[in-house]
């Protein structure tokens, strides 16, 4: 059949399923819509804002094409819920599944019985074990984690400090960017052997829960020279214990990454000297939808990995980037 005639006649007899299921047909899971294609995005925690700006992009890019309906759901960074949302649209029949999943090990069954179905899977950001999907899309953590690493160990030289004490601020640990940030920031600072981490503690990727974490830390360790955040709501968490315990962050390096030009994000932190240094994370929201429409349309076959390209924003660039990034 002409493909692209082919979303056409899936409308039309969608259609017809949405017009029976009007009339009171007993199909419990069939969801009524007139669009061709069906992308259940599987989102992990709606609540941070990097996720929200990944479904905002995921959205945008799907508004320019009229022949998808994606479906959102939202784990509130429960693994259980975000099995039952994936069975959930594996039973509506969804045509692709997007998922950016909450921790590798509890969610890989789930995607495995839905790429076994012959549902294709695109996971972005954090990844599964083993390769039962489609294609991941995301930014390399462990070169990001390498740079943050390596920023530390210059930094620590220039300003003479020896020791330099870092206290790290963990991701979430069975999500795979906590554990590829944390390695390759021990990579990056292994040039300088003056730097030591002091302290680790897990935030779970949360602001709330990293301020009284680095306030433990804090109290517990008199000398702190840099605080290294897996993602900027942690150094923002961070920067609170300070002002809390009345110690002043300002002769402290303190690192964080997702680098999001939105008025709270980490560019505007950078840029108003409240963080020191971030990583642009991509969310891939865009790219998600991109490969979607070439799967589902051109039956393309993707590549395993998208790699997504990431940016060190400093004091020196911080303006420059926020522009670039469309924030002000
Ligand atoms: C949001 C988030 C981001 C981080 C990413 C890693 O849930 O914590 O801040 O960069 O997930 O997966």
């Amino acid at each position: 059949m002409d493909r692209h005639l082919r979303p056409f006649l899936a409308a039309t007899v969608l259609s017809l399923v949405s017009l029976l299921a009007a009339c009171g047909s007993t199909q419990p899971t069939a969801q009524p819509t007139t669009k061709p294609f069906v992308i259940g995005m599987s989102q992990a925690n709606n609540a941070e804002p990097w996720r929200a700006a990944m479904n905002a992009q995921i959205a945008a890019a799907a508004r320019n094409h009229p022949e998808l309906e994606v479906r959102f759901t939202d784990a509130a960074q429960n693994n259980a819920t975000q099995v039952a949302d994936v069975e959930r649209f594996i039973e509506q029949g969804i045509n692709l599944l997007i998922i950016s999943p909450n921790e590798a090990t509890p969610l890989t069954n789930v995607v495995a019985q839905a790429y076994a179905k012959g549902i294709p899977v695109i996971i972005l950001d954090r990844k599964v074990n083993g390769d039962k999907y489609t294609m991941w899309i995301g930014a390399d953590n462990k070169l990001i984690g390498r740079r943050a690493g390596a920023y530390t160990a210059k930094w620590c030289q220039d300003q003479g400090r020896d020791p330099c004490n870092v206290i790290e601020v963990r991701g979430l640990e069975g999500s795979t960017p906590a554990s590829e940030r944390g390695d390759g920031f021990r990579e990056g600072i292994a040039t300088n052997t003056k730097v030591k981490i002091i302290a680790s503690q897990n935030a779970d990727w949360l602001g709330d829960k990293a301020t009284p974490l680095a306030s433990e830390m804090l109290k517990v360790n008199p000398k702190v020279d840099v605080v290294y955040a897996h993602n900027d709501p942690m150094a923002e968490g961070a920067l609170k214990a300070f002002q809390a315990l009345k110690l002043n962050p300002s002769t402290t390096l303190i690192i964080g990454i997702d680098g999001l030009p939105t008025p709270d994000g980490g560019i505007k932190s950078v840029r108003a000297k409240r963080i020191n240094v971030t990583y642009v994370y991509p969310t891939g929201g865009q790219e998600a939808i991109e490969w979607a429409v070439k799967i589902l349309e051109q039956q393309a076959q993707p590549p395993k990995e998208v790699i997504l390209d990431t940016l060190e924003v400093a004091p020196t660039n911080a303006a420059e980037v926020l522009k670039r990034f469309g924030g002000e």
